[in-house]
């Protein structure tokens, strides 16, 4: 169930979608989510349950310090009554945004990301580096009192030319279109956490 302020927000997402190619939301879960999210990785991670994120699709797949060095684990339906409130919200603003610009998107796929001190991720495009169903990048960052001088900015290379820096603040949420933002990852003076994920169209594999 999602409240009328989320009801808005979604609605909000996809009109700057539509206008821009791109959207931020600074307050898109409440703090209570985020905590348990961000508790959620960090478990995780000291479980070793994390791993170095590969460049690249299927068996293509290289593990490339010098492009990126977070480490991830995929999200499972069922991992955490969070999560699973999460998938529930982003399933939702799946609909909506099918609703308003009729994307075709039929799934998410979504993973943790912790990036060590120091860690980055080079410029690059979502959908044709990793996989050309990812349509819409969908990154909520879980760091509580993000200081701009610690960097770990996302970097977005907007379609007018300028840059766009987004702090990887708790609870903020930037959707952008795959296709059409480059984007990097700047490396930052602490350890770094989002969740990190794409709604996906139908592949158009023959078989
Ligand atoms: C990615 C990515 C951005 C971020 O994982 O593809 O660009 O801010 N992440 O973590
Ligand atoms: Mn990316």
């Amino acid at each position: 169930m999602t409240t009328e302020a989320q009801t808005a927000c979604l609605t909000r997402i996809v009109d700057d979608l539509a206008e821009q190619g791109w959207s931020l939301q600074p307050q898109f879960l409440s703090q209570s989510l985020t905590t348990a999210l961000a508790h959620e990785c960090r478990k995780r991670a000291a479980q070793g349950a994390l791993t170095p994120a590969g460049v690249g699709r299927g068996n293509q797949q290289q593990i490339s310090e010098g492009l990126r060095g977070d480490h991830i684990q995929w999200l499972e339906p069922g991992d955490s009554s969070s999560s699973d409130v999460y998938l529930s919200l982003l399933d939702e603003l799946r609909g909506v945004i099918n609703q308003g610009l009729y994307l075709g998107l039929e799934d998410f796929e979504g993973h943790f990301a912790l990036y060590p001190p120091g860690a980055f991720y080079r410029k690059h495009l979502d959908r044709f580096r990793d996989d050309d169903r990812r349509t819409v990048s969908a990154v909520l960052y879980l760091n509580e009192d993000w200081q701009a001088e610690q960097g770990g900015a996302l970097r977005l290379y907007l379609k007018d030319g300028s840059q766009r820096d987004v702090l990887p603040e708790a609870g903020t949420l930037v959707i952008f279109l795959s296709a059409d933002l480059p984007h990097e990852v700047l490396p930052a003076s602490r350890e770094r956490l989002s969740l990190t994920g794409w709604l996906r169209r139908r592949g158009n594999e023959p078989w």
